[in-house]
C-alpha cells in the first residue's frame, strides 16, 4: 500500500530494486531528466526502489568477449561487473529514445554483453520521441522476448514536444509529460505484480 503522501510502508531494505536503464548516452540528452522523473514517479506510486543507470558510466566496448554470452564465461572485468549489476536487479525498466525507428546502439550492446542475466527478469519499456518511440519499443519488446524476459504489457510511449527536439527548448517532464503519468503508474503496477509473482 502506498500512503497518500507517496511514502511506502514497506521496509526500505525489503523493497525490490528496479534499475532504470537509460538508452541514450549522447551529450545534451533528455534521458537524464526523463529517467529521473520516471524514477521519482515509480518510487512514489509503487514503493519499489528505483535506481537510474546511466550506460555512459558503464563503458562496454563492442564485441570484446571471445566467448558467447550465453556461457557466462566472461574474461573482461567490465563485463563481469555489468553481469553482477544486472543479476543484482530485481527488475529493469528500459527508458529509451527512438533513434531512426530503432533503439540506440549502446543499449543493444549492453544487452548483448549478457544473456542468462536477463532471463526471467521482470521488465518494462518506456520509450520516448516525437511520436512516443513506439517503433523502438516494439523492437525492444521482441529482443526481450528472445531473452525470455518477463515484459509487462503496458509500454508508456512519451511524446516529446516538437520544440524540445528541434529547437532544444528545455524539457520540463512534470509539465510536458504529465499526460503520460497514468500509463507510467500502470507499468509500475504491472511490474510490482510480476515481482510479487517471482518472489
Ligand atoms: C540519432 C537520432 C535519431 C532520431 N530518430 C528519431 C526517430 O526516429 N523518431 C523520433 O520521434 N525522434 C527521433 N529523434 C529525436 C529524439 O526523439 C530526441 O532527440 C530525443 O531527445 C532523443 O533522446 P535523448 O535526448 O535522450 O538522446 C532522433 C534523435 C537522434 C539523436
Amino acid at each position: 500500500m502506498v500512503h497518500a503522501n507517496g511514502d511506502c510502508p514497506m521496509d526500505a531494505a525489503a523493497r525490490p530494486n528496479v534499475l532504470l536503464i537509460m538508452g541514450s548516452i549522447r551529450p545534451g540528452r533528455n534521458s537524464l531528466l526523463i529517467a529521473d522523473w520516471i524514477a521519482t514517479l515509480g518510487r512514489s506510486c509503487s514503493g519499489l526502489a528505483c535506481e537510474v543507470l546511466d550506460l555512459a558510466d558503464w563503458p562496454l566496448p563492442m564485441d570484446d568477449e571471445p566467448g558467447l554470452p550465453h556461457a557466462g564465461q566472461y574474461v573482461q572485468p567490465h563485463t563481469r561487473a555489468w553481469s553482477e549489476k544486472i543479476v543484482g536487479a530485481d527488475a529493469v525498466v528500459f527508458v529509451t529514445p527512438q533513434y531512426n525507428w530503432g533503439y540506440p546502439a549502446p543499449l543493444k550492446n549492453a544487452i548483448d554483453h549478457l544473456y542468462q542475466e536477463w532471463r526471467g527478469k521482470p521488465a518494462a519499456i518506456i520509450s520516448y520521441g516525437g511520436h512516443g518511440g513506439t517503433k523502438c519499443a516494439e523492437q525492444l519488446r521482441q529482443v526481450g522476448a528472445g531473452l525470455k524476459m518477463r515484459m509487462v504489457a503496458t509500454a508508456p510511449a512519451l511524446t516529446l514536444p516538437e520544440e524540445v527536439i528541434r529547437q532544444h527548448v528545455a524539457l520540463d517532464p512534470a509539465k510536458d509529460l504529465a499526460v503520460h503519468v497514468d500509463s507510467i503508474k500502470q507499468a509500475f503496477a504491472e511490474l510490482a505484480i510480476e515481482l510479487a509473482a517471482a518472489a
